[in-house]
């Protein structure tokens, strides 16, 4: 059988490409994987990177690798993309008509077409491989073995029908999704199942980011632990030393946090989840989704808007109770719609919550915003606070149970997402990942503060 060792050495497979002294580390590390016997210089090296005093000694089921950026890893993802499909045998387990598919999963689809590259490069780089193709289209590459090897997109969800010889998963800790919190997760458990009849390996690579999701967990649970989990974590010099150096040092004076992560492969400490799950939970109330207009109330309205593109323009709708509570009666949201249009209708649904004529919003948010309102007879407010300040001041107000969430998925989401960065200045921000979109969270914010604020009959309680 060949082995990933020899797959990297052997002058008649890719020794050409991989046997230069730069890829040692790679070799090392991949070699542990399958339980293959190492000397003992790669024996220092194993230990360095995996935290693992033993020697390997059987080949583990799963691979996380903490690799930082540059450092071969999408190169590698192809390389191990073509030893599952092409080394090993999976026809004996295979039903008649059933196929067995090598899944690479990367974080968007310009990497994806990056790790299809180096899969398409090391396929014809080598006529013996070549000559295995059936068919090659522009995400996979179907082979005689009756092994398909397919290339996507963490938006990936349908799973079912697969028969998986190996799943590879990119840049796993940027995954991201504006439907869920942990994308990660969720299409890993699922899956899962896909690989066990063929006993599959897993096998995620990525840069490190903040300390939260699948990459996380598995570094902070199996890293230096004899387990079928094999966890290696390794700076962009170590693993790649034709990386030059004026690269990292580049990277460190513009940003230093980043390029911990980014180069040294550290985990972010100046990022963390801005609010607990069970918290935002606790306080969803289960239906209705909207409440409908009650004359007893005094809404408030608060916009986040946008200039129709994939940002959404978010309206949310809410009144204060007497006891003080806060609940938001409404949220909405249009993307990809005519701004213009999006606020004609935002002012019919205003006129029904008791002919409220005012709505809050952002300041940045550019002129047109008031005053396509004013031609809709609505009154738009500028916020005082910036959108950081409105979620640290509203998370006080949830963190003292005072406000009542609708059960809104994408709203739930959109604060789930949100990320709290500490600077060295000490004025910690909020935000949502980059890529995602966090307009009903403000929305939701920018109401809850604005409600908390004036009261329309009592004084106003501070919350501290
Ligand atoms: N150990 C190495 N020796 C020589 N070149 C390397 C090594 N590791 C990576 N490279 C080169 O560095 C570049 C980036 O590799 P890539 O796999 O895309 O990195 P990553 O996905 O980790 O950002 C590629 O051109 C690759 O061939
Ligand atoms: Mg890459």
């Amino acid at each position: 059988m060949i082995t990933i060792r020899d797959l990297m050495t052997d002058k008649q497979l890719f020794g050409d490409q991989f046997n230069a002294d730069s890829w040692q580390a790679w070799r090392t590390l991949l070699a542990g994987f399958e339980g293959l016997p190492l000397d003992n210089d790669e024996l220092a090296l194993w230990e360095t990177l995996t935290g693992r005093t033993q020697a390997p000694d059987a080949p583990a089921d799963e691979l996380w690798l903490v690799v930082g950026r540059r450092g071969g890893k999408s190169q590698q993802a192809a390389v191990l993309a073509v030893r599952e499909a092409c080394f090993r045998d999976h026809a004996a387990k295979l039903s008649p008509g059933e196929v067995a598919t090598v899944l690479v999963i990367s974080a968007d689809r310009k990497q994806a077409r990056t790790v299809f590259r180096y899969v398409s490069g090391l396929f014809h780089s080598n006529p013996m491989l070549e000559r295995l193709i059936v068919r090659e289209d522009k995400e996979s590459i179907e082979l005689s073995n009756r092994t398909v090897i397919e290339i996507g997109t963490a938006s990936f969800r349908s799973t079912r029908g697969y028969t998986l010889a190996a799943v590879i998963c990119d840049e796993v800790a940027f995954w991201r999704s504006d439907e869920s919190a942990n994308p990660d997760a969720e299409i890993i458990n699922a899956l899962r199942p896909a690989l066990a009849t063929l006993n599959g390996k897993l096998i995620a690579l990525s840069s490190p980011y903040a300390k939260r999701g699948e990459l996380w967990n598995a570094y902070r649970r199996y890293f230096g632990q004899q387990s079928q989990i094999l966890v290696a974590k390794a700076p962009s010099k170590l693993m790649n030393p034709t990386l030059p150096d004026k690269v990292i040092e580049q990277a460190k004076e513009r940003d230093l946090a980043a390029a911990m992560a980014e180069y040294e492969a550290e985990f972010r400490n100046d990022i963390q989840s801005f609010i607990d799950v069970n918290l935002l939970n606790q306080l969803t109330r289960s239906e209705p989704a909207t409440l409908p207009p009650d004359r007893r109330h005094r809404y408030k309205a608060f916009v986040d808007p946008s200039g129709g593109g994939a940002d959404g323009f978010a309206l949310c709708i809410g009144h204060r109770e007497q006891s003080g509570r806060i609940v938001i009666d409404l949220v909405t949201e249009r993307i990809r719609t005519n701004p213009a249009q999006v606020v004609e209708e935002y002012a019919g649904i205003l006129y029904q919550y008791n002919g409220l004529k005012m709505v809050t919003g952002d300041r940045y948010a550019g002129e047109w915003v008031a005053n396509e309102f004013k031609r809709n007879g609505i009154n738009y407010q500028y916020s005082e606070m910036n959108r950081s300040e409105l979620y640290l001041e509203m998370l006080q107000m949830l963190n003292a149970g005072r406000v009542e969430l609708p059960p809104d998925d994408r709203l739930i989401h959109q604060f789930q997402n949100l990320e709290r960065r500490t600077s060295r200045s000490g004025r910690d921000t909020i935000d949502h990942p980059p890529g995602l979109h966090d307009d009903r969270a403000n929305a939701a914010a920018g109401l809850a503060v604005t409600l908390a604020a004036k009261p329309p009959l009592m004084p106003a309680p501070r919350w501290e």
